[in-house]
């Protein structure tokens, strides 16, 4: 059976400055790019971010590459760290500012919609060192400082603005569970960070409703939304599962599309000790510049059960596991390789979470994706890559997603985590997403079945679902081409 999308549906990919560009000409170090400098043992097969996937030299021909793939859309970063001098004043760097403009301008004249994000984890370190980072409102505002340039350059030809990719992995991974620079372990600067970033996404959304001249122009922000389902229907285990929900999930869904924080959370910060340092002027900001569209990660599920030892039990620190513990469900289905259960009908829940608690606000699959690693295991005789596994994670989430969108979910469109194999943090190159491969020695990219294949898909805007799942699902009754959907 075959499943319409909408004429004008996103067919896309997703990378970021600080993961494809490399570090050429640029100014400042990011977090990242310093904690390689400082700890490359750190970093898998201590491959750090200096060369990425030469995207800086290479733009051209890589988004000649997307455009034989079938792309229509494409979304990457701007580096902060690239863009501006001096942090303080908002000064731009001239080779910046011709290198984003020759990248937008190119992905329009291949008929590529550059969608544009403004921070993907790659805070400059001297705003960490100097100031704490996300702890320091005095950040919040250089961000908006940044966003604005960005807008002024830029949103004559950009209409599609995202202010932070997955906050929360910001707050999890360096103040939480030390996997981003500066591996902070503290739970109320944590909580601190979740509503300065809440903030600084609102402060650029002022900047952008204040600058914005083109009529096309819309923002919003990137959220790894992570369904957390409880191991049993036992109270206790529903109990993880909420408060897993609401930490996860609403904290900054509240905030960015009613533009407020869930009540409960807030009273559990407070009853913990850990609520963060807010003003009125602040709230206000954050209840008035909320999201025009949201852009949803979506990776694998949340099984969740009761923690098993008490809250009061002592800890050093806050951490929001004292009330949930990860759940191993037996049977579950897995990216072996990577380690992460996959569960596509996640998506069809997230689909309808967000038409009935959330306005039902138009938004996207802006990351999904699996990786792999030594993919080179898959290569045939003519060097291809058959990454027929990867087809297969993409069909069935297209499917489950498809099934939402029939329920009435406003969803515009799909984004794969990513275009062009490319750095991952202190993963490097270790787990590969790409539609496109890369030889990271010699820079040599080469298309894998799975291109081609989306190429199928997003030239017919039409999925083709193999026998097998739609005897496993049933067949849905589909009729999402006559639906209304924005971009
Ligand atoms: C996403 C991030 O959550 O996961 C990307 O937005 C990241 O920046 C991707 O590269 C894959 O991560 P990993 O660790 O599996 O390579």
């Amino acid at each position: 059976m075959k499943i319409d999308f909408p004429k004008d549906f996103w067919w896309g990919a997703a990378t970021s400055g600080p993961q494809s560009e490399g570090r050429f000409n640029k100014k400042h170090a990011n977090v990242f790019d310093y904690w390689y400098e400082v700890e490359p043992a750190a970093f898998f097969n201590q491959v750090g971010p200096d060369t990425a996937s030469n995207f800086y030299n290479s733009y051209k021909e890589d988004i000649a590459m997307l455009k034989e793939i079938g792309l229509n859309s494409f979304r990457t970063s701007i580096q902060w760290s690239r863009l501006i001098d001096d942090l303080e004043e908002g000064t731009v760097n001239e080779d910046a500012v011709r290198f984003y403009n020759a990248v937008i301008d190119e992905c329009l004249a291949q008929g590529i919609k550059p969608v544009i994000n403004l921070l993907h984890f790659d805070l400059p370190v001297v705003l960490q060192h100097k100031y704490g980072g996300w702890e320091s409102k005095h950040v919040v505002d250089l961000f908006a400082k940044f966003a604005r340039q960005c807008f002024q350059l830029f949103g004559d030809r950009v209409t599609d603005w995202f202010t932070f990719n997955e906050p929360l992995v910001i707050v999890d991974g360096a103040y939480l569970y030390q996997f981003h620079y500066p591996k902070i372990v503290d739970g109320k600067k944590a909580v601190q960070v979740a509503y300065n970033i809440a903030l600084a996404s609102a402060k650029a959304i002022a900047a952008f409703r204040e600058t914005n001249v083109n009529p096309q122009g819309k923002i919003g922000i990137i959220l790894n939304l992570t369904p957390s389902y409880p191991a049993t229907e036992e109270p206790e285990d529903l109990a993880a599962a909420h408060f897993a929900n609401l930490w996860m999930n609403d904290m900054f869904l509240d905030a960015a599309v009613k533009g407020s924080f869930p009540q409960e959370l807030v009273s559990i910060f407070e009853k913990d000790g850990v609520l963060w340092d807010a003003t009125n002027e602040e709230l206000q900001v954050i209840r008035e510049n909320t999201i025009d569209v949201l852009g949803v990660n979506f990776y694998h599920p949340n099984r969740v059960q009761r923690p098993s030892v008490s809250a009061d039990s002592l800890a050093v620190d806050w951490l929001p596991a004292r009330y949930f513990e990860d759940y191993a469900m037996p049977g579950r289905r897995m990216n072996v390789d990577k380690g992460w259960e996959i569960y596509p009908q996640a998506l069809y829940d997230i689909a309808l979470n967000i038409r009935d608690n959330y306005n039902n606000i138009p938004w996207f699959v802006s990351e999904n994706g699996m990786g792999v690693s030594r993919e080179e295991r898959y290569l045939n005789a003519e060097g291809m890559i058959e990454d027929d596994y990867r087809i297969q994670f993409i069909q069935e989430h297209l499917y489950w997603l498809a099934k939402g969108m029939e329920q009435g979910s406003n969803c515009f469109g799909y984004h794969l985590w990513t275009p062009i194999d490319c750095w991952s943090w202190t993963n490097a190159y270790r787990n590969r997403y790409g539609f496109i491969s890369t030889n990271i020695h010699t820079q040599v990219k080469t298309i894998k079945k799975s291109g081609f294949w989306f190429r199928g898909v997003a030239e017919t805007d039409q999925l083709e679902v193999p026998d097998a799942l739609v005897k496993k699902w049933g067949e849905p009754s589909l009729d999402i081409m006559s639906m209304h959907v924005i971009s």
